[in-house]
């Protein structure tokens, strides 16, 4: 029986036929219906403007389904009744008629939540024909990201959805807030007291953001060559992780006092320009090589390439912010596309010793680390020192982990998808793990500006090879600070 209690709502999905819906969203739906967290009265409804007969794309929706979700989830009582609450509709989003029809589906005494997976720019148009219908007042919108690709065109977009919700009916989804371990992450540091006295420049010395993808594009080449690994995965889960992990302690567990901390964070990151361009930041692109022992093709050979582009699929920085907490304390972070494995982790580095007593040769691998894995095998572990045993070791030290892995601790529960998590969320209300307009504003600041210093200094890429860490510079990027990717020592 669920904990947890859920109002009943009608959960409309527009661009029902797109791949995020196929493959995260309505699994997610169906895993919630499993667990019992939708309310029996809830409704789903399939919205997209495809041609075709609604038979035939709740067919498609249901193959999807079986597909995505694991063989030993699939119930055939579960999914009988999250069919039987699933309808379809062809919908123009762009033309007011259809909305009337959608209003018929929707009972007025139910909240509407109205998810977006589509392209942002119908975002405005979808929100205008909600209000014409007159559903407005009563409905949700979820807005999936990209939501715009600069500072602008962000705003154009927030400010057509503003016409007609207020903030307080907007979920900004970034789907790395509903990952367990970033969850994990507030309870950590907000609910044990032992870390809160270290955390800052007193005791971490630096702070370590990986998000690895061993995929390449996957198909997707034409958006991402207009979006490129820093406006894809830093402007938005990156800086989202760093925010988490260098706020202050909110005053409350509500969305808004979240949320200002994480804002304080976003102005207080100092911009990388001049030299920090060449110092601080490090671009690059893949070129062929190998994944899993096999060859793969580089950026420019992937299908529907333009063989001139100078998007990057890889970018490592140096973040630094302008404040007393972290005053001298690096964020390094450093994503990519084509790496050898699919890695998120937070290394949180602490300070070593005031003075050190041990064999010299030893001293490289003194210092604490917090290790915060996200995925695969989401875990926390605290790297401590200890003595090698034995009576021929004598002071000799070893690394070793104080390790919580989630799912050898709780064997039994199955890790739910972020998705899961976000749309619950959506459906009780909650704000707390959606992204506020002013984040993504000075999350774009931040970014565009830099991304402004690549265009003027005319920097390109430096290629990669498809199942390597990234260009040699990105190694460089930190050991001319002295130290190195967690991993490489
Ligand atoms: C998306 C990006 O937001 O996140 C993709 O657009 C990326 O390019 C994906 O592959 C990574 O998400 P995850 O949860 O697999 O790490």
């Amino acid at each position: 029986m669920a904990a947890i209690s859920v109002e009943p709502c009608t959960f409309a999905l527009f661009g029902a036929l797109g791949d995020l819906a196929l493959r995260k969203l309505f699994p997610a739906l169906y895993q919630l219906d499993r667990a019992n967290l939708l309310h029996a009265d809830t409704r789903l409804l399939a919205l997209a403007r495809e041609p075709g007969s609604a038979q035939e794309h709740l067919t498609t929706i249901e193959n999807h389904l079986r597909r995505h979700v694991a063989d030993a989830d699939l119930e055939p009582a579960a999914l009988g009744r999250f069919l039987g609450r699933l309808s379809y509709q062809h919908l123009d989003f762009l033309q007011p008629e259809g909305y009337l029809a959608l209003a018929e589906q929707a009972p007025a005494e139910l909240p509407l939540i109205a998810y977006f997976a589509t392209a942002a720019a119908v975002y405005g148009a979808i929100c205008e024909n909600l209000d014409k219908a007159g559903l407005a007042g009563r409905t949700r919108v979820v807005l999936e990201k990209p939501i715009g690709h600069d500072l602008e065109s962000s705003r154009r977009v927030n400010d057509a959805v503003a016409r007609f919700f207020p903030e307080s009916r907007v979920y900004r989804i970034d789907h790395y807030l509903g990952k367990e371990t970033v969850q994990n992450l507030i309870a950590l540091r907000f609910a044990n007291s032992l870390f809160e006295t270290q955390w800052n420049q007193n005791s971490i010395s630096h702070v370590e953001i990986t998000v690895a993808e061993k995929v390449g594009i996957e198909g997707r080449w034409g958006y991402f060559d207009k979006a490129g690994q820093l406006r894809d995965m830093i402007q938005n889960h990156l800086l989202q992780l760093l925010c988490l992990i260098a706020m202050d302690p909110p005053s409350e567990l509500s969305a808004d006092s979240i949320r200002d901390e994480k804002v304080k964070v976003l102005k207080a990151l100092a911009p990388i320009t001049g030299d920090g361009l060449s110092t601080r930041v490090v671009r690059g692109q893949y070129i062929a090589g190998y994944s899993d022992g096999k060859p793969v093709p580089g950026y420019l050979e992937e299908d529907n390439a333009n063989a001139q582009s100078d998007t990057e699929t890889f970018v490592a920085l140096r973040a630094d912010i302008r404040n007393w907490r972290w005053s001298g304390v690096p964020f390094y972070l450093r994503t990519g596309k084509r790496m050898p494995q699919k890695l998120s982790q937070i290394v949180i580095h602490f300070k070593e010793t005031p003075h050190y007593i041990f064999a010299p040769e030893q001293r490289l691998q003194v210092g604490n680390k917090l290790i915060i894995r996200l995925q695969p095998d989401e875990g926390i572990s605290l790297r401590v020192m200890t003595k090698e045993q034995g009576l021929d070791k004598g002071m000799q030290l070893r690394s070793g982990p104080l390790q919580l892995n989630f799912s050898d601790t709780w064997r039994t529960a199955r890790i739910p998808d972020a998705y899961e998590r976000l749309l619950l969320e959506v459906m009780r209300g909650n704000q707390n793990l959606f992204v506020r307009k002013d984040e993504i504003e000075y999350a774009w600041t931040w970014c565009d500006q830099l991304i402004a210093g690549w265009r003027n200094a005319g920097d390109a890429p430096k290629p990669y090879a498809a199942g390597s860490w990234g260009p040699m510079s990105s190694i460089a990027l930190i050991t001319r600070d002295g130290r190195a990717w967690y991993g490489d020592i």
